[in-house]
């Protein structure tokens, strides 16, 4: 029930209640917001008083155990929403009872853990989904089409940024945030990019970063972080990937979150920039608080429609409705006799699906290591991924024998 519930799932629920949701292969489903679990219940009843009228009533949990009340609901989808070093616990009991998951990025923070989801969904015939927003902003499914096409060949290297306000550190995140960096928060989102986008074999992992201002210097928990990785490709030649975030931005930055990304071809050169795609607007006395500069009407935009209505639309809640709606196929688009076959089919897509997410949660664990090593006295680690020691194997500068943090095949 937290700022993502807020941005994205409220008005999905809010859209499908009013409109429901309607696809030639099931026709019409009502999809109701049936419970919901979080850690104090706070929001939850703000929102069923803010709400009334445009979502039906849902019941809400709190801790302890609040999931495990919300699966006894009979609820037929999950999605979970918690900090990022809560996911696994909650969409393992979501799975464990039966129930599609629908995952807040980054999915899990080890292999160890994304083997013991695919293994639960496989066993329990449910499908385990990602949300990884970017992939469907038109800007990213362009750049995709262009090296789909062979329009643009062969990444050499790129870099991409992204800065969020001192208010998500400072305040929105306050109570998770020890032992936190902002690099599994959101370089999560430009891994997934990459390795969606361009395909081949993560070989390498770096990274560093600073702290001191959201804690102290020497603690664990981070202000920026710098992350690098290299791919090989098919043809053995290698693409290396810089990936740089903070969550002390100024709060008055004129981009909310600023984005930047940058990707070269042997053929051609991809800038993509959040401020500059395309408005800047600014009102006195709002901007840049309560309205942002350089708004991103595509990301998630509250409109009134040319036909009257008011709604809130853009591909962070396009991608929640896909999710919803290969559920609704799965259940729905056919004879139960098929239902495995439904399940199998929505399994082969590789943007959402967990058995896809590996090499993302590679670069997750191998990210998360590195920096706890350089906490613990160890910067400048470097983690190797399918190489002789192993699946992910964290070499620490000076010391030869590795420490191998997954040992199977990523
Ligand atoms: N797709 C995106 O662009 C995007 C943007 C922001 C956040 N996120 C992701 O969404 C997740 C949540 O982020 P947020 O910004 O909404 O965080 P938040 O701190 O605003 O909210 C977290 C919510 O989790 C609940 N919670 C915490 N521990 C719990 C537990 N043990 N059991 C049940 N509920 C618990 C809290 O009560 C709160 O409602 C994170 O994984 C984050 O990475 C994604």
């Amino acid at each position: 029930m937290g700022m993502i519930f807020d941005e994205t799932y409220r008005p999905f629920f809010e859209n499908a209640f009013r409109e429901g949701l309607y696809d030639r292969r099931f026709g019409v489903c009502e999809v109701d917001l049936a419970a919901v679990a979080s850690r104090t219940g706070g929001r939850a009843e703000a929102y069923r008083a803010s709400s009334k009228g445009n979502v039906g009533g849902f019941q809400s949990f709190i801790e302890p155990n609040s999931i495990g009340q919300l699966l006894d609901v009979g609820v037929d989808f999950v999605c979970v929403a918690t900090p990022d070093d809560r996911h696994f616990a909650a969409a393992k009991a979501a799975l464990e009872a039966g129930k599609h998951v629908l995952i807040e990025k980054p999915s899990v923070l080890s292999l160890a853990e994304l083997d013991e989801l695919e293994r639960l969904a496989r066993e329990k015939n449910v499908l385990a989904k990602v949300v990884y927003h970017k992939l469907f902003d038109p800007d990213h499914k362009k750049l995709r089409t262009f090296v789909h096409d062979g329009v643009l060949c062969h990444v050499n290297n790129g870099y991409c940024s992204l800065l969020e306000p001192k208010l998500i550190s400072g305040a929105q995140f306050s109570e998770w945030i020890t032992g936190r960096n902002p690099g599994t928060y959101v370089a999560v989102h430009y891994i997934k990019l990459i390795d969606f986008t361009f395909g081949g074999r993560l070989k390498r992992v770096t990274c560093t970063g600073q702290r001191g201002i959201v804690g102290p210097s020497d603690g664990p928990t981070w202000d920026s972080t710098q992350l690098r990785m290299v791919y090989e490709y098919g043809d053995g030649r290698e693409a290396a990937f810089d990936i740089h975030t903070s969550w002390v931005t100024p709060d008055n930055f004129p981009g909310y979150v600023e984005q930047e990304v940058q990707f070269r071809f042997d053929n051609g050169v991809w800038n993509g920039h959040s401020r500059k795609r395309g408005v800047e607007c600014t009102v006195e006395g709002k901007t840049p608080f309560q309205i942002k500069n350089s708004i991103n009407n595509h990301y998630n935009g509250t409109f009134v429609e040319p036909y009257g209505d008011r709604s809130q639309r853009g591909y962070g809640i396009e991608v929640l409705e896909r999710f919803v709606r290969e559920v609704g196929f799965v259940e729905l688009g056919g004879p139960p006799a098929s239902r495995a076959d439904r399940v199998e089919q929505m399994r082969t897509y590789h943007y959402n699906d967990v058995s896809a997410d590996r090499q993302v949660v590679a670069a997750v664990q191998a990210m998360e290591a590195i920096l706890a090593e350089h906490v613990a006295g160890n910067p400048d680690c470097v983690v190797k991924v399918n190489g002789e020691a192993g699946g992910l194997a964290l070499y620490k500068p000076g010391i030869s024998e590795p420490q191998v943090l997954y040992s199977s095949e990523v």
